[in-house]
């Protein structure tokens, strides 16, 4: 996975670059490897962007000689035949055809009779099949037989897990479960950014996965090792950046991973030799800019009492109480049932969330912080 080029930027803002693009999680990447290597699967749960896909490449990229890991998106499948193309594929490519566990793979493959095919992007490989439920199911099944039964360890990544819930056959949670318990080489990591499907599927007691797995909560990076990261990122590309914009970078940002990535890699992009604080407010006003008629979008959707209380969350940053005297007689906010019912329709919009802090306090934020520092200066 690591480029032997150096990057053009070395703030990557769409995909997991190698481990010199990557700060830290040095904790929890040792933490899931650990739980894998034991022969536990691992469930990652973060809100969105906080930087679950990146971790688990790097997880992969960083496992022993005898382990493979095989990583899917699961995102845009609608059915389970979209499910084995994907699995299928990836394995494929994992596994170069001229190596051993390759030309078994491949040969076990070519009797499934799958259709083969080159990617016209990329070149890579692309397996398909088209068949019906049951063949599907036992396809699934016996891929995941025949990896479990090589002389190897397997990890089968699947992010974006919550998806299988969209698909039209019934009970692909129940059917996938009970495949998966049965295998003793392979562990899974699953992962997903809709928090609360993920918590549907692996935390209610009703459900088939739960229990099935570790959980491994993401949080933030720590601000000084982000810190350290960001300047020396600058540094090794020849570049100033001073602490002192960088801990602005961090703190408008709330250390979120992805919004800390795009703004360094514009300020970065923007600077031929120091960054200079009329830069960085520069580069966060035409971010904001860009982003205006999505929010304009948001604000056409939301009712006024949901706007006001969007508004109110985005200047607090954090809300320990919504429905407070103080909060909401400081926003005209309303009675407090009006807050609950607009708090409920900003959750389903997946404006905002509900986190915990350290402490085990709950509280409410903005979910997209570009979103929250352009209502917030509203
Ligand atoms: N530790 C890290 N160091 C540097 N960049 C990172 C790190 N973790 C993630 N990133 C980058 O931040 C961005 C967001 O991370 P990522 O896509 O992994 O988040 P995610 O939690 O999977 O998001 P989503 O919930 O939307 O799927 C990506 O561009 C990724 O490369
Ligand atoms: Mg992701």
């Amino acid at each position: 996975m690591q480029k032997t080029k150096p990057l053009m930027n070395p703030f990557p803002v769409n995909s997991y670059q190698g481990s010199s693009y990557f700060c830290d999680r040095e904790k929890e990447t040792k933490g899931m490897l650990s739980l894998l290597m034991n022969g536990n699967s691992v469930t990652l749960m973060a809100i969105r962007r906080m930087g679950k896909t990146g971790l688990i490449h790097h997880c992969l990229s960083q496992l022993p000689k005898n382990w493979k890991g095989i990583y899917i998106d699961i995102l845009e499948t609608e059915n389970l035949n979209a499910f084995l193309n994907i699995l299928a594929t990836s394995i494929a490519n994992a596994l170069p055809q001229r190596s051993s566990p390759g030309k078994k793979f491949w040969n076990f493959l070519k009797s499934l009779r799958p259709v083969i095919g080159f990617d016209q992007l990329n070149g890579s490989l692309q397996v398909s099949f088209d068949l019906k439920k049951q063949e599907v199911e036992s396809n699934i099944n016996n891929i995941l037989t025949f990896l479990d039964s090589q002389d190897f360890q397997t990890v089968i990544a699947i992010d974006e897990f919550q998806q299988i819930l969209n698909y039209p056959e019934k009970s692909t949670d129940a059917w996938l479960r009970s495949r998966i318990q049965q295998l003793k080489n392979t562990v899974f990591i699953f992962s997903g950014s809709q928090q609360h499907l993920m918590s549907d599927l692996f935390l209610s007691p009703s459900r088939p996965f739960f229990r099935s797995s570790q959980l491994m909560k993401l949080g933030k990076i720590d601000h000084d090792t982000y810190l350290d990261f960001i300047l020396g990122q600058f540094k090794r590309y020849q570049k100033k950046i001073s602490v002192e914009v960088i801990r602005e970078i961090l703190s408008w940002t709330n250390t979120h991973t992805y919004y800390v990535q795009q703004v360094c890699n514009r300020v970065f992009a923007n600077t031929a030799d120091e960054v200079t604080e009329a830069q960085l407010k520069e580069t966060l006003y035409n971010l904001l800019r860009e982003q205006e008629h999505v929010f304009f979008a948001f604000r056409n959707l939301l009712t006024n009492p949901q706007w006001q209380l969007l508004k109110a969350i985005a200047r607090e940053g954090k809300v320990f109480q919504p429905t407070s005297r103080k909060f909401m007689e400081t926003n005209n906010l309303g009675s407090s049932p009006l807050v609950m019912r607009s708090l409920t329709s900003l959750i389903q919009y997946e404006l905002v969330y509900r986190d915990t802090d350290e402490d085990g306090k709950s509280f409410l934020s903005v979910y997209d912080v570009f979103l929250q520092r352009w209502v917030g200066g509203k």
